[in-house]
C-alpha cells in the first residue's frame, strides 16, 4: 500500500490529535487519582500535626506570668536600658520616640494624649494588663500589627517578667500583681 504525502500527513495529524486527546484523558485520570491520594495524605498530616500540637502543649513556652514571683525590679531596671533610648520611665518624663511610660500599667493603650500613636495602637483599645504587656513586649508587631514601635521584642520570659515588675513599680498606684 502506498500513501501519498498528504495521506500520510493527514494520518499523522489524526494520530497526533488522538495522542493529545488520549493523554489528556489519561492525565485527567491521573490527576483525579492524585487528588484522591493527596486527600488521604492530608488526613495523615492533620493527624500528625495534631500530635505535634499536643506535644507542644506538653512543653508550653515559658510565660512571664509564671516568673513574676521570682523577678526583681533591679533586673527590670537593667533590661529597661533596651527601652530607654525611646522611652522615659520617671514621673513627669517627656515623650521621646515612644510615649513616656510612668504609670503605664493599667493605663489605656495608646493613652498618652499628645503622643502621635500609630493608627494600629490607637485603635486597639483596652488597658495595659500584665498579660497584654507580656504579649506586647514579647513581640510588639504580633500583638499590635502595624505598631510603630520598631523593637523586636524581649524573647526571654524572665526579662519580660522583670520589666513588667519595673513598669508596675514606676507608678502612682501600682496595680495588684496577677
Ligand atoms: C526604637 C524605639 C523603641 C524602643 C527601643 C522601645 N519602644 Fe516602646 N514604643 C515605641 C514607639 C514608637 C511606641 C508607640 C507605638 C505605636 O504608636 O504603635 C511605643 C509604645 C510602647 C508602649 C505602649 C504605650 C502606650 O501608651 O500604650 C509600651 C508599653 C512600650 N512601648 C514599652 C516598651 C518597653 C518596655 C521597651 C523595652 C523592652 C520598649 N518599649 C522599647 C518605641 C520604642
Amino acid at each position: 500500500m502506498h500513501f501519498s504525502f498528504w495521506e500520510k500527513t493527514g494520518f499523522a495529524l489524526l494520530m497526533a490529535a488522538w495522542v493529545v486527546w488520549g493523554s489528556n484523558q489519561i492525565g485527567n485520570m491521573l490527576v483525579h487519582a492524585d487528588e484522591l491520594s493527596e486527600d488521604a495524605y492530608k488526613i495523615e498530616v492533620a493527624e500528625s500535626g495534631g500530635g505535634a500540637a499536643a506535644s507542644a502543649e506538653q512543653a508550653p513556652e515559658e510565660s512571664a506570668m509564671d516568673l513574676l514571683a521570682s523577678a526583681t525590679t533591679d533586673r527590670g531596671e537593667k533590661v529597661f536600658k533596651k527601652c530607654a533610648g525611646c522611652h522615659t520611665i520617671e514621673k513627669g518624663g517627656a515623650d521621646k520616640v515612644g510615649p513616656h511610660l510612668w504609670g503605664v500599667m493599667g493605663r489605656a493603650l495608646g493613652g498618652v494624649s499628645g503622643f502621635a500613636y500609630s493608627d494600629a495602637l490607637a485603635a486597639k483599645g483596652g488597658e495595659w494588663t500584665f498579660e497584654d504587656m507580656d504579649a506586647f513586649l514579647k513581640s510588639p508587631r504580633d500583638f499590635v500589627p502595624g505598631t510603630k514601635m520598631t523593637f523586636a521584642g524581649l524573647k526571654k520570659a524572665s526579662d519580660r517578667a522583670a520589666v513588667l515588675l519595673y513598669l508596675r513599680e514606676n507608678h502612682d498606684n501600682p496595680p495588684p500583681l496577677p
